[in-house]
């Protein structure tokens, strides 16, 4: 039986095996997938393990995406464009390393209808995810992306990377028809971001990549003022996918019933 393992720190709420596992079974594919919580020093062990065949992929989520790289024989070009490993897996004895975070993102918004192209968009949060988002949305041919982040360095070091996006002040306002929640805030309840009011306008598009809890407040004040809203559970399921598909060269089905399945928590 081959074995699949998402690693991170914390894993608590992770979906991933939920996901995995479910597809092994409508595929009858004859596999496990675990959830493994380490510690930095555990990494360089884990990829031993990979090598030996013991494990047989892995995904990678907080806080290891960047870690893992320096452990990584050979990166996609998504992963060495976004910096970030969410995939990895054996090729001709090498590690790969691969990101399917940028194309989970982009198919997210397409499975919904969204078309971002030549909008203004606004992204909170300069993390680990906003890379993947910031290429999802060159993809899309968006006009403008503005960065805007609590600790502005760190908004200022993507733009080292990535010339074409702006910088804004946290808690300045600006134009936007989209604004995208890739901050933390939110993954507890109690959370809060701070907004402008004037920020939510009904014809603004609001996303969270956040899918745990479902509804986040940010997600929560924009539906109650009208506007189109997503969270981050398709951007999930797709980057799921995409590992999968790398995995088995299989595509697997995306459906009602597996959203349902993902929900009944
Ligand atoms: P990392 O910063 O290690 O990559 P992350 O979980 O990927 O961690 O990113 C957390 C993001 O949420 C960051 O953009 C962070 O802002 P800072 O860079 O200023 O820390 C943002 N964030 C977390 N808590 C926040 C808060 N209370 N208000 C605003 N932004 C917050």
């Amino acid at each position: 039986m081959k074995k699949y393992s998402v690693i991170g720190n914390p894993l608590d709420h992770s979906l991933s095996p939920k996901i995995h596992n479910y597809w092994f079974r409508e595929n009858k594919i004859n596999a496990i997938y675990n959830k493994e919580t380490l510690l930095d020093k555990d990494l360089e062990n884990f990829i031993k393990k990979i090598k030996d065949k013991k494990i047989h992929g892995a995904n990678v989520t907080v806080p290891f995406k960047e870690k893992i790289i320096k452990f990584i024989d050979i990166l996609s070009k998504e992963a060495k464009d976004a910096n970030s490993v969410n995939t990895i897996y054996m090729s001709n004895n090498n590690i790969i390393g691969h990101n399917t975070d940028i194309a989970g993102f982009y198919l997210s918004l397409k499975s919904e209808n969204i078309n971002l192209k030549d909008q203004n968009i606004l992204i909170l949060g300069a993390g680990g995810v906003t890379p993947s988002i910031i290429l999802g949305l060159r993809m899309m041919r968006v006009k403008k992306i503005i960065v805007t982040n609590r600790t502005k360095e760190k908004a200022l070091k993507l733009k080292e990377r990535f010339s074409y996006i702006d910088v804004s002040e946290w808690g300045e306002v600006v134009k936007a028809n989209s604004i995208i929640n890739t901050t933390s805030v939110g993954l507890k309840n109690t959370d809060k971001i701070q907004l402008d009011e004037s920020l939510f306008k009904s014809d603004t598009f609001f996303y969270d990549v956040i899918y745990n809890p479902r509804e986040t407040n940010f997600i929560k004040k924009a539906r109650n003022k009208g506007c189109v809203v997503q969270n981050g559970l398709m951007m999930f399921i797709n980057q799921a996918a995409e590992a999968f598909k790398a995995w088995h060269n299989v595509m697997p089905n995306i459906d009602r019933k597996l959203i349902e399945f993902l929900q009944n928590d």
